[in-house]
């Protein structure tokens, strides 16, 4: 639509007194009735929306089922918790970092169905049926993961507030590009902010654990260098 239509769906929105005038407003006011009434099937409230049947959710908690770290957790939400909260208030798993909730810092970086996703963004109902990795899925026991083990011996953290989102990221990052490039690094790893200015250790990390992955399963320790 071109901005001159805007202004005419604008102009016509504000002519209340015609008779004859159509607005979008009058018209989606008129269409959204047959759009939006629920239909109970099941005791779960269902809208048509672009031909497909849409769950409706809430106002209220509703109980729902997420798969983290390969464990299903029944939990109870309000349709606007987002995964990071839902994970760190109502689940415990408290390793993705609220930072700045708005997506731009990194630090609740997790891993959605393999992909990097800022927690802070993804509402807890939309991660139903995905697979959902936090930073606590990493270690075995006393084994560190290789990139938690690169993060310690390069000394990659200082407050390490944004340290698991990082690590989260460089695993995703690894896990697509065994051996990322520049760029690829620049790409993996460029939505996330240390205000500790901890980069030049972090790259090293990256170096290590690429290069550990690579080499296959080493024993490492908690508190002590790898010696892979
Ligand atoms: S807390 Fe999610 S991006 Fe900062
Ligand atoms: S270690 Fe402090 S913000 Fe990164």
């Amino acid at each position: 639509m071109s901005s001159s239509d805007e202004r005419h769906d604008h102009a016509a929105d504000a002519n209340t007194s015609g008779e004859s005038a159509v607005s979008r407003r009058k018209f989606l006011k008129g269409t959204g009735v047959a759009l939006t009434i629920p239909l109970v099937a099941g005791g779960e409230k269902i809208v048509k929306a672009a031909g497909a049947d849409v769950k409706i959710y809430g106002p209220n908690k509703t109980e729902i089922t997420l798969t983290v770290n390969g464990s299903p957790k029944k939990v109870s939400v309000e349709p606007r918790a987002t995964l990071l909260d839902t994970l760190r208030n109502d689940l415990d798993t408290t390793g993705a970092k609220r930072v700045c909730d708005r997506a731009t810092c990194g630090a609740c970086t997790m891993i959605i169905d393999g992909k990097p996703v800022y927690g802070c963004t993804v509402l807890a109902i939309e991660a139903q049926g995905r697979k959902i990795e936090t930073v606590e899925s990493l270690a075995k026991g006393d084994a560190l993961h290789p990139v938690q083990q690169a993060f310690w011996d390069n000394d990659a953290q200082q407050c390490g507030f944004c340290t698991p989102g990082f690590v989260m990221a460089c695993k995703a990052l690894l896990d697509k590009h065994p051996s990322p490039t520049e760029e690829q690094i620049e790409m993996g790893v460029g939505g996330n902010l240390c205000r500790c200015g901890t980069y030049h250790g972090i790259k090293g990390a990256i170096a290590q654990a690429s290069a550990a992955l690579k080499k296959g399963p080493a024993k490492m320790t908690r508190g002590g260098k790898s010696n892979g």
